[in-house]
């Protein structure tokens, strides 16, 4: 089985891509609902199906336009979202990212090892981890202040969670005291749980008493801890696993596994398959061993954490985005089945790209009902001969999308045609063309084509973008078919009047549209670069650019020159780390482009863009410049030097110019110092470095 065929993260789908899996997603689940309610035997693991309605949630949550009126979400175990008050974390809480196999595993812990140069130095030196079970329940963050339970948060974003102080004090194992001699502040963290027999009996007795029926325990742990009754909450089983620390007065331990001994000490409750490991083999015997024991558990799983032992360590370590460097999740296998492949479709997306999509016999796919995956590009289904009729293997992985992983029987499928990717955009009728070393075929319709403009549109005011509430996917659309709004500039012309009359709009949505709108006249540059919808360009690219150029006039400028092969903007615009040939190219032709200017021209006479401010790194004395490293370092790998250089506000970059303010040169440096020493640059040895950021 090909390991390379994944499932694809929720942050890398396409808009596309979201809408068809939000459409399986919807129906599947209510599938599952009915066989759950109607015959009370579920074809689904809890598990299986808590991850497929968390997949949904994290699908709307990233492209909020695609939220469909039947979305499980509006249905089922929907606690209330308002009425709890918002607590802002003191530390973040972070996401995990995934690993499926034993390679990928190994990856993980050869990045590790090569991040820390003592190790990639020192093959013999052990990396202890510490693996214990990934609980599929809720997180939360307790805090103490002088050992008593002062206040309890959800997880919430990561960034901003809400007060369930009141019902976490009746979450069985959750202490409301802890013994003399714990840090003054103490914030543990961990996964709030039902039982699953405690689930079902509670299913038991609401079903008797017409209650609510839940349909997992995630779920139903959820539902009864984000309840605005606690006595409601009291009345619920619910349990804690504590497994790691947020917001900490001082630490007296160096380990995890130390960690995890005090909080059995104060009084937590911790996974007893939590074990410290050294070495990949001990790791897959301790995950073996956990996958063993997961039916009989009397809690759901969904995979196994790693954790790096030493402290010390996960702090070098540090964090890319909203997941440590420090620990992984390794999930538990995908669900595989097989069935034909009754029809291949096209659906265009903002960028225009035309993304082929399986239209299959509906198949229960470790229960649940598949019957739509996308198929990437036209060089997937040819590289796997797929053709309609076919009898295909399909995966559906804990939370993610379906793919087709492979033909199984093509049932002599040579009289059959091979599939003829489209030349022409099924929507707008332009030529279909697929550059050079690209993956996507695209429509060249651009501006023409309404598949495009939509997309286009709803990106535009998505979540992650200008993020304008109640203008929701289908608004936009109905908006620009009946021609209200062309381009995004539109938008911020629409005015009451527009709106009066139609279907669905009274007096107070279209007062609160159009407060929403007010709201946005003024923007945050990455947002803005972000919703412009340059290809290639996600967030993280928009934040960059933000963060080097720092006003929209600054970027216009640099990307006006960067056109000029050779350029100093060019140079710069390479230089930056996360940014290519093929984003740079993207980049600087979206800016070169007439209409686009012209759009953006007219958008920049209604929106306000705030200039980029660099987060507040607490006067470090090298925020704001820009470093280059070059030689051999001695006490740090390459990656460390940068992610540390990056967290005290430094820009990073590959190549020597002008506008450089350090070399860090070590051992072996030649070109660039030589050139850092030739432009009079401050040229740094490691030690002097390290003094500087120290
Ligand atoms: S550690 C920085 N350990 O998994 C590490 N998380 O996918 C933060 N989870 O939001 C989490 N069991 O809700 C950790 N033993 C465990 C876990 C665990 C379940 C959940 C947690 C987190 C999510 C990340």
């Amino acid at each position: 089985m090909s390991s390379d065929v994944r499932v694809i993260p929720v942050d890398e789908l396409t808009s596309v891509e979201a809408d068809l899996e939000l459409e399986a997603l919807a129906r599947e689940i209510k599938d599952h609902d009915q066989r759950y309610y109607q015959d009370d035997a579920p074809l689904v693991t809890d598990a299986e199906y808590d991850a497929l309605r968390r997949r949904n949630e994290a699908i709307e949550k990233r492209f909020p336009l695609s939220v469909r009126p039947d979305s499980p979400t509006n249905r089922v175990g929907a606690a209330p979202v308002s009425g709890f008050g918002k607590i802002k974390h003191a530390k973040p809480m972070l996401s995990l990212g995934n690993v499926f196999d034993e390679e990928e595993l190994q990856d993980f812990i050869d990045s590790i090892r090569r991040f820390l140069k003592e190790l990639s130095d020192n093959p013999d030196v052990p990396l202890e981890m510490v693996a214990e079970p990934k609980i599929d329940g809720l997180s939360i963050s307790l805090r103490y202040e002088h050992g008593k339970l002062v206040q309890a948060a959800t997880r919430g974003d990561g960034v901003e969670g809400e007060d369930v102080t009141a019902n976490a004090r009746h979450v069985t194992d959750i202490p409301l005291e802890l013994p003399a001699g714990v840090p003054e502040v103490l914030e543990v963290r961990g996964e709030v749980y039902m039982a699953k027999k405690d689930f079902l009996a509670l299913n038991e007795r609401n079903e008797a008493q017409g209650g609510k029926v839940f349909a997992n325990p995630r779920n139903a742990a959820a539902g009864s801890l984000r309840q605005l009754d606690s006595k409601i909450t009291a009345d619920r089983p619910l349990k804690f696993f504590a497994y790691a620390y947020g917001d900490v007065s001082t630490t007296s331990w160096d380990t995890h596994g130390a960690f995890i001994d005090l909080l059995k000490a104060w009084g937590f409750s911790v996974n007893p398959y939590t074990r410290v490991c050294n070495g990949i083999d001990e790791i897959m015997a301790h995950y073996d061993t956990i996958g063993e024991h997961r039916a009989e558990l009397d809690y759901d799983i969904d995979g196994v954490v790693y954790k790096v032992n030493r402290l010390d360590w996960q702090d070098r370590l540090g964090f890319v985005s909203r997941a440590p460097r420090w620990a992984i999740a390794h999930k538990f296998p995908a669900e595989k089945a097989i069935t034909i492949l009754n029809d291949i479709t096209i659906q265009v997306g903002r960028t225009g790209v035309l993304t082929p999509v399986a239209e299959l016999e509906p198949i229960t796919v470790g229960g649940v009902v598949v019957s739509r995956a996308t198929l990437h590009n036209v060089d997937y289904i040819r590289d796997l001969d797929i053709r309609v009729g076919d009898h295909v293997e399909i995966q559906r992985a804990g939370d993610v999308i379906p793919q087709v992983l492979q033909v199984v029987d093509d049932g002599g499928h040579d009289d059959r045609d091979t599939y003829i990717f489209p030349t022409k955009c099924p929507v707008c009728d332009s030529h279909a063309i697929r550059e050079e070393g690209e993956a996507a075929t695209r429509c060249t319709g651009g501006l023409v084509c309404a598949a495009q403009a939509h997309e286009r549109l709803k990106h535009f005011v998505s979540r992650n973008a200008f993020d304008i509430e109640g203008m929701g996917g289908k608004h936009v659309v109905a908006f620009f078919d009946d021609g209200l709004i062309k381009t995004p500039g539109d938008i911020f012309r629409l005015t009451p009047e527009m709106l009066k009359g139609r279907e669905g709009w009274k007096d107070k949505s279209i007062d609160n549209l159009m407060a929403a709108i007010n709201a946005k006249r003024t923007i945050e540059m990455p947002r803005f670069v972000f919703a412009l919808g340059i290809q290639q360009v996600g967030q993280a690219t928009a934040r960059l650019l933000a963060k080097q150029y720092g006003s929209m006039a600054a970027l216009r400028g640099a990307m006006d020159g960067a056109r000029v092969i050779g350029s100093e903007q060019l140079e710069e615009l390479l230089n930056i780390d996360g940014i290519g040939a093929s984003m740079a190219k993207d980049i600087v032709e979206f800016f070169a482009e007439e209409r686009n200017n012209a759009v953006l021209d007219d958008l920049l006479s209604n929106v306000t863009v705030e200039d980029f401010e660099a987060p507040d790194t607490d006067g470090s004395p090298v925020a704001g410049k820009t470093v280059v490293f070059t030689g051999t370092l001695e006490t740090m790998s390459r990656g460390e030097a940068k992610a540390k250089a990056e967290s005290l506000g430094a820009k990073v970059s590959g190549s020597v110019s002008k506008k450089t303010d350090y070399v860090v040169a070590g051992p072996g440096a030649g070109s660039k110092e030589k050139k850092a020493r030739e432009l009079g640059l401050t040229v740094l040895s490691e030690q002097e470095w390290v003094d500087l950021t120290s």
